[in-house]
């Protein structure tokens, strides 16, 4: 079955809402109408409400960086799925691993921010992948196995109402990208894992991003693979000059 792949820009602790702004206008002179993949961005918090704006009547979605999974309370600081589906967005991010290391975020916690997502109908991109002590101790199978059974735990995982992101955390912000072999054997295996547990029809059609130092000048490659449906993308998101050759890029992947 056909995927539609996805160019998702992480903007992380980056961006005013003026900046958020200015980029979207300034993205959508250099890619004006929809080109064949799925674009999303993901702005803090207090900017996604201009980036929303500035994206209006465009193809450009706007996506949370990250979610609490109540919808109302006593949860000083959070914000929730209702809130953020309010404000515009249809997706959000989920269990990136800065939030895994920083904020302490464990595969159970995780799973409940994802049901909480679908339960307002939003889509989860769920991030997961090995740190570089687990690649080298041989240990990326059963770190990847284990983020997405007690992750998505209770998870009504369908082709459409849930993206996966694979980020080898050693490859985030390091300019250090997995090789097209390390990541292609990644996202299959991962796509293995989705069919054993959801089956071959959900499997064939969910979308596995790779992300980790993707570059203009690797996204070729990598795209090139066949279990590879899009990127997600930090630094390289954070200027049009650089995230609109990865989205054409992405868009050229053939079906
Ligand atoms: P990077 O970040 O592209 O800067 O490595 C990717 C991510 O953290 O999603």
């Amino acid at each position: 079955m056909k995927r539609v792949p996805v160019a998702a820009g992480n903007w992380k602790l980056n961006k005013t809402a003026d900046e958020a702004q200015k980029f979207i206008s300034e993205f959508l002179r250099e890619i004006p109408s929809a080109p064949a993949c799925e674009v999303i961005f993901a702005p803090v918090a207090l900017s996604i409400p201009a980036a929303v704006g500035a994206a209006a009547s465009s193809y450009i979605r706007i996506a949370a960086q990250n979610t609490y999974h109540k919808n109302s309370g006593a949860f000083t600081g959070e914000l929730s799925p209702a809130l953020i589906k309010s404000a515009g967005c249809r997706h959000s991010l989920v269990g990136h691993s800065e939030r895994r290391t920083y904020f302490h975020e464990t595969n159970k916690d995780l799973s409940l921010k994802n049901k909480a997502l679908h339960a307002e109908s939003m889509i989860p991109i769920y991030c997961i992948g090995e740190t570089l002590q687990e690649r080298e101790s041989g240990l990326v199978e059963k770190i990847l196995e284990e983020q997405l059974i007690y992750g998505l735990e209770g998870v009504e995982i369908g082709e459409d109402n849930t993206i996966i992101a694979y980020e080898p955390v050693w490859a985030i912000g390091t300019g250090r990208v997995a090789s097209k072999t390390d990541a292609q054997d990644a996202h299959r295996f991962v796509r293995q894992v989705l069919e054993r547990v959801y089956g071959g029809k959900i499997a064939a059609g969910i979308r596995i991003l790779y992300g980790g130092s993707v570059s203009p000048e690797n996204i070729g490659e990598l795209i090139a693979q066949p279990d590879i449906d899009g990127g997600l993308v930090g630094g390289a998101s954070l200027k049009p000059e650089t995230f609109a050759p990865i989205t054409r890029a992405i868009a050229a992947k053939p079906n």
